[in-house]
């Protein structure tokens, strides 16, 4: 997929042509991280049940898919369900589960003809059995892709994630003086996988809600009110475009402001 493939898959003219026209594809987010939030805001504005915000929020998973993929980002991380999401009722969760599964059968042929690997990180280990087999299923069947990798988070917890490399490291017998930051990473879910670069939340919540704690230490954060069941590629390729103006220092100074010195 070349930049020029990019533009004309995009509608003429458009904004989100014009978008993509300021993307400096050779400065992407390697990993792009995304708390999708305002379901529940989006059915009440209509008044809706919830559950239809959840339902709509699918048309906008799809959409960051293949618009991500599509970008060449590397990874894309989306936050689905957390480890503290068991505490809303019954019927809001067996419905997210619902879609999910269906999320998954539909566009498997999108995520295998998009090159994209599906990857499940959290706990999926709690979640219905039929739940996890299709998210086993989806995992087997697109694990020889070497395009983007799509993490959902589902019975994710990053506090939770942190527990499960300190157990895991023990069990692996790893001694304490051989710890240290890169060490560690590879006992997270994400091992392997790049720090998300950037870190979106829709619905103007200015919350990290126990996600990718370890990960996100350097990432941008990008924040907009739209919320998730309206966001679309537009939206996203704004997030990159405000992204690539940051001027990341990672603790340190920029060589401009150094050479004034
Ligand atoms: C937050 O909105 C959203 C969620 C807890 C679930 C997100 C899930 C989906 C979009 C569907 C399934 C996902 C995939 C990847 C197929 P909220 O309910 O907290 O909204 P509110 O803050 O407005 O109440």
């Amino acid at each position: 997929m070349t930049v020029e493939d990019l533009l004309a898959w995009l509608p003429p003219g458009s904004p989100e042509q014009a978008l993509a026209r300021q993307v400096d594809f050779d400065r992407l987010p390697a990993h792009v991280a995304i708390i999708m939030d305002g379901n529940g805001r989006w059915a009440g504005q209509r008044r809706l049940p919830r559950v239809e915000g959840h339902r709509a929020g699918i048309e906008s998973v799809r959409a960051v898919v293949e618009t991500s993929a599509r970008l060449g980002i590397g990874v894309l991380t989306l936050y689905a369900f957390s480890v503290e999401n068991w505490k809303r009722p019954r019927t809001e969760i067996n419905t997210l589960m619902m879609l999910l599964k269906r999320y998954l059968r539909l566009e498997l042929d999108t995520l295998l003809s998009n090159d994209i690997r599906f990857q499940v990180i959290g706990r999926p280990e709690d979640l219905r059995p039929d739940v996890q087999e299709e998210l086993r299923a989806a995992m087997t069947r697109t694990e020889a892709n070497q395009g983007m990798r799509f993490n959902i988070a589902l019975n994710y917890g990053g506090r939770a994630e942190i527990v499960d490399a300190v157990r895991r490291l023990i069990d692996a017998g790893v001694p304490g003086d051989e710890i240290d930051e890169r060490r560690f990473g590879e006992y997270l879910y994400t091992a392997g996988q790049p720090d998300p670069d950037l870190l979106i939340r829709t619905s103007g919540e200015m919350r990290i809600s126990n996600f990718l704690l370890w990960q996100i230490a350097y990432a941008e954060i990008w924040v907009t009110d739209t919320l998730w069941p309206d966001f679309r590629r537009r939206d996203l390729l704004e997030a990159i475009v405000a992204y690539q103006k940051r001027d990341r220092r990672y603790g340190g100074i920029t060589p401009a402001r150094a050479a004034t010195l």
